[in-house]
């Protein structure tokens, strides 16, 4: 396993649309065990393979407690089968948009097709904070990040921001 660089916006790539996968075989596997390192390691709840440069249509997912024994999800090709009108509220954060945060509704439920970790189909349904988090991995494989449910002007604003704390050099400690 293998802690991967996560791209930041603005960085074009995190636009592109994410491919789906044909087969779930070693090197996706090998994969998505790096995403998870490079997940935990940055203190995510969820990673799209995307973030780490690799336009594939995988995410991976953990949104166990803190105190609670960990629990890996994996997610290739998810599709939405159904999801309801009502929606919740979160506020919401991106390994990609370091930094900020914004509250964005989504449907509260949904249910979703997916290949796991061996290729095998799978259906989920999903509730709370689990929807809400496939929900924006899957944006992810869209090129669509949380930012962009803002206003414009907000949107604006934070990759603004986003651009200058890239222009800083890198910070030392000595
Ligand atoms: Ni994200």
């Amino acid at each position: 396993m293998a802690i991967k660089k996560i791209i930041t916006e603005p960085n074009k790539i995190l636009r592109q649309k994410s491919l789906t996968v044909n087969k779930v075989g070693i090197d996706e596997q090998k994969l998505m065990d790096d995403m998870l390192e490079t997940m935990y390691h940055a203190n995510g709840i969820g990673l799209a393979a995307i973030q780490i440069g690799v336009p594939k249509r995988i995410i991976v997912m953990d949104i166990s407690k803190n105190d609670e024994k960990k629990n890996p999800m994996y997610f290739v090709n998810p599709l939405i089968k159904n999801k309801i009108s009502e929606t919740s509220t979160y506020e919401e954060g991106c390994l990609s948009v370091p930094n900020f945060f914004a509250e964005v509704d989504r449907p509260k439920k949904c249910d979703v097709e997916y290949l796991d970790y061996n290729g095998k189909k799978n259906l989920i349904k999903a509730d709370g904070l689990l929807a809400t988090c496939i929900q924006h991995e899957m944006d992810h494989l869209e090129g669509i990040l949380f930012i962009d449910y803002l206003s414009r002007l907000k949107k604006t604003m934070i990759i603004k921001k986003l651009s200058k704390q890239k222009d800083r050099p890198d910070r030392i400690i000595v």
